[in-house]
């Protein structure tokens, strides 16, 4: 059979509309395939059980989508189809007026050996692999590539045995056999896999080829034995030990927090080199970029073995919010990605609290996950919602679907579910997951439905909520308070504005969770009594959630008799900006006092904005950095505090954080300031930074926990601010510690702080370095940001050039390699 020879790219900026929505007229229950793998050639054969969708009455053609593959055989209920029953076009192939129910069998070619894309099936290292999120289903076969078709798969794999002798696919594996020998081909095994819950298409998965796997198994909670594998190129076998761990830590967090268990016998992690994202959920068979499943101490610094820990978890995750439950229409992707986010943030909360002594411990090392989150979120997503890139969370309308997966969808995705979270609690969260399983087990449903299942098992209206899934930028709250010590009452008055956006000039209030406490003058928090509030009198507490639902608002605190500081979005219960006047003692004193660890954070970041702010309008170091060192000083000095926290309380905020503040950027202005600063903190407390980092030193062996992390993170800042001082001493300190090290924790901190000072050695230590780690590409790619982001020292070449003459070898051998 030819392809239709009108096969013209008509697809130059096609807008796709959110309300033009309509459900799919034809529904596909069960699809059957068998995939001939061959790098040249590889055949598809898919069988489908399709019926009419009583959703969407009246007549329709079923329309296919269709990509990049050629079309060899098309057979409706065993009978070919007759030429001018059907058509196709570049992307899709239309069959008019088929029956009510029918089965239909397309038969078709790809090649994955010039399949670059790394969409749909292609060839890495020889192995194959597939992607298809979004739209990479249609790369495969032809097929209504949308969510809201969820079929039951059966996935027959035929390849060599000798080059691929792993066959894998989603699901459970039901049958392995050989072909019968064919005459002048090399033999042939077949693999069938067989994945019981029906899912949408951008969830199919394979992967074949020579891969070897490190396996255990594991007991679910109801009782049921699973196998749990990890699959690698052979040699990189003793790389997965940690991905492993963090797997079962995942499935045993969602087995206890959330009550959601594995339902599958089988699932498989699988590392690959070439892959445009860093991992895909797909149903029992997640794929992931080898930066996010290797790890060894020698290779992979602290944070590269949270980010693995943090990334198995989140594609596992997937597996109820996603896969079991998915997304209609892709305009819906924050209802799997927004809500996956924020349970991997809070899976990493609570893993990093499990070997906490007591509540307060507890606190403050979740809050280091919170900070770390909210850093993020400041650096890249609120710059997103402010400029000409603004979207809601839930957008309205794109051209490509991929440049929609954004730090909004994500990021402030999840700060709209940590929000619900906050305004019915971890029990009434629960229960509004448990009735969305209730209701939509298997379904693909709306950002809507999600807040409705939320809204209705608590009885509590949400209506207002929504806005935040169509509304883009990020809300100003205004804050002015006032004591009256005569009437013992302390007032908020709370405005909130959010500035026009790309499209949408005029913004409506949202509802906005507003957790606040009050710091009294014995440096403890007074107990709330919220006039209005229905526990005020019975139980007064020592954090509230004010609810902030109109443009304007005041909250009266009773029996306030002195004067306390505000402790204003505590935990930051909402992705906003508070302008408050705070003096630099009231911030110096939060920082001190604040129950709320991730407020005592906010307390010095809010110092450190306002000493850069003076510097860039003219201010010394010195004399802007006053209360700054003593803050920090007391924050070094305070040895309750978690080593991580203190490491973040001491860190100054990114440049890009100042542009929040200031009407016109002059980068470079902010950058001298920055650094200034560092330096000015360096000499100030140059002997405390030469203690913590003597004091700090371990000889244990290296291993990623939470509090080995957390001491080598205070170490590591405090060497960076010795080094910064301009201390000679500093300097040898830091070559000693990068000659010294045991793992790229130490050793990457130690070279970056080299890079970026005077001292000679940093030269030597990059070329060391190089030599150490030209076969590890991963560590290589530290080599090179390392370069790409150090800061210009005096007489240096363009940091470009600088960069570029050192990586050049590097770039050219990866590219020919
Ligand atoms: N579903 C995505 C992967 C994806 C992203 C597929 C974009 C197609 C287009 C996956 O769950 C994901 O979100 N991966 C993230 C990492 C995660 C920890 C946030 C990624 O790939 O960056
Ligand atoms: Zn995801």
């Amino acid at each position: 059979m030819n392809d239709s020879p009108e096969c013209v790219d008509d697809r130059t900026a096609r807008t796709v509309r959110r309300e033009q929505y309509r459900p799919p007229p034809y529904l596909v229950d069960e699809i059957d395939l068998k995939i001939e793998l061959d790098p040249q050639r590889t055949v598809v054969t898919a069988c489908s059980r399709l019926r009419r969708n009583e959703a969407c009455p009246g007549t329709a053609s079923l329309v296919l989508d269709g990509e990049a593959i050629e079309l060899l055989e098309l057979e409706l209920d065993g009978l070919p189809l007759a030429q001018g029953a059907w058509r196709r076009d570049a992307h899709s192939l239309t069959i008019d007026a088929p029956p009510e129910r029918f089965v239909l069998r397309v038969v078709t070619s790809t090649a994955p050996a010039s399949n670059t894309s790394l969409m749909g099936l292609y060839l890495s290292n020889g192995n194959f692999f597939t992607q298809c999120e979004a739209q990479g289903f249609r790369r495969i076969t032809f097929f209504p590539d949308r969510p809201d078709v969820m079929s039951r798969y059966t996935v027959t794999l035929y390849a060599e045995c000798e080059r691929y002798p792993v066959l894998l696919s989603n699901g459970n594996l039901s049958e392995t056999g050989v072909e019968a020998p064919a005459a002048g081909r090399a033999p042939r095994h077949w693999a069938r896999w067989i994945d019981p819950f029906p899912k949408p298409s951008y969830l199919f998965a394979l992967v074949a080829g020579t891969l070897v796997a490190s396996e255990q198994e594991i007991d679910t909670r109801s009782g049921r034995t699973a196998l749990l594998q990890a699959w690698v190129e052979p040699g990189e076998e003793d790389r997965t030990g940690h991905a492993m761990r963090a797997l079962v830590d995942a499935i045993r967090w969602d087995e206890q927090r959330f009550g959601l268990e594995l339902d599958l016998e089988r699932f498989m992690i699988v590392a690959v080199s070439d892959f445009n994202m860093g991992a895909m959920e797909n149903k029992g068979l997640n794929i992931f970029n080898t930066r996010y499943v290797f790890a060894t101490p020698r290779l992979a610094t602290d944070s590269d073995f949270f980010g693995i820990e943090s990334v198995v978890a989140h594609e596992y995750f997937h597996n109820w919010t996603g896969n079991r439950v998915t997304c209609r229409d892709w305009f819906q992707l924050t209802l799997k990605e927004g809500l996956t986010v924020f349970r991997d943030q809070e899976f990493s909360a609570d893993m990093l609290a499990r070997q906490s002594s007591g509540q307060a411990e507890a606190r403050s090392a979740r809050a280091v996950k919170r900070i770390e989150d909210v850093r993020v979120l400041r650096a890249a997503q609120f710059p997103e919602d402010a400029g000409p890139m603004a979207h809601p969370i839930r957008p309205d309308a794109y051209q490509e679907i991929n440049n929609f997966y954004t730090v909004t969808v994500y990021e402030k995705g999840a700060e709209v579910i940590r929000m619900l979270h906050t305004l019915v609690g971890e029990q009434g969260f629960q229960r509004g997951l448990a009735l969305y399983f209730a209701r939509h087990d298997g379904q693909a449903v709306t950002c809507d439905d999600f807040v409705a299942a939320i809204a209705d098992a608590n009885e509590t209206d949400l209506g207002l909520f929504g806005r935040w899934y169509s509304q883009a930028g990020t809300p100003r709250l205004t804050v002015s308070a006032h004591h009256d010590p005569r009437a013992c009452t302390y007032t908020l008055d709370i405005e909130q504005r959010t500035a026009p956006t790309a499209g949408q000039p005029d913004k409506a209030p949202v509802h906005i969770p507003i957790a606040v406490g009050l710091v009294g003058d014995d440096g403890k928090d007074i107990a709330l009594r919220l006039r209005g509030a229905a526990h005020a009198a019975a139980q007064p507490r020592t954090t509230v959630v004010l609810e902030l639902t109109e443009s304007r608002q005041r909250f009266v605190f009773d029996e306030v008799a002195r004067a306390p500081v505000p402790s204003l979005l505590r935990n930051f219960s909402a992705p906003v900006i508070v302008e408050y006047r705070y003096t630099a003692s009231e911030l110096a004193y939060l920082a001190r006092h604040d129950s709320d660890p991730f407020n005592r954070w906010e307390a010095m970041q809010r110092l450190a904005v306002e000493a850069m702010l003076a510097v860039v309008s003219g201010a010394t170091p010195q004399a802007a950095g006053e209360v700054l060192v003593d803050a920090a000083a007391a924050l070094l000095d305070d040895a309750r505090l978690d080593c991580a926290f203190r490491q973040l309380a001491l860190a100054l905020p990114p440049e890009g954080v100042l542009a929040e503040h200031l009407p016109v950027v002059d980068p470079l202005r902010v950058r001298s300031a920055r650094d200034g600063l560092l330096a000015h903190l360096g000499v100030a407390l140059r002997e405390r930074w030469r203690d913590t980092w003597h004091a700090l030193a371990s000889d244990e062996p290296y291993a990623p926990t939470p509090s080995g992390a957390g001491r080598r993170s205070l170490r590591n800042a405090a060497l960076s601010f010795w080094v910064r001082s301009g201390d000679g001493a500093a300097f040898d300190a830091a070559a000693a510690q990068f000659d010294g090290a045991d793992n790229m924790t130490d050793r990457h901190a130690a070279l970056q702080a080299l890079v970026n000072s005077p001292a000679s050695e940093r030269v030597r230590a990059l070329a060391d370095y190089e030599r150490m780690f030209a076969d590890e590409p991963l560590a290589m790619d530290k080599w090179l940001a390392v370069q790409a982001t150090m800061h210009r020292q005096p007489g240096d070449p363009a940091v470009l050039v600088h960069c570029l003459r050192n990586s050049y070898t590097h770039f050219a051998t990866w590219l020919t390699g």
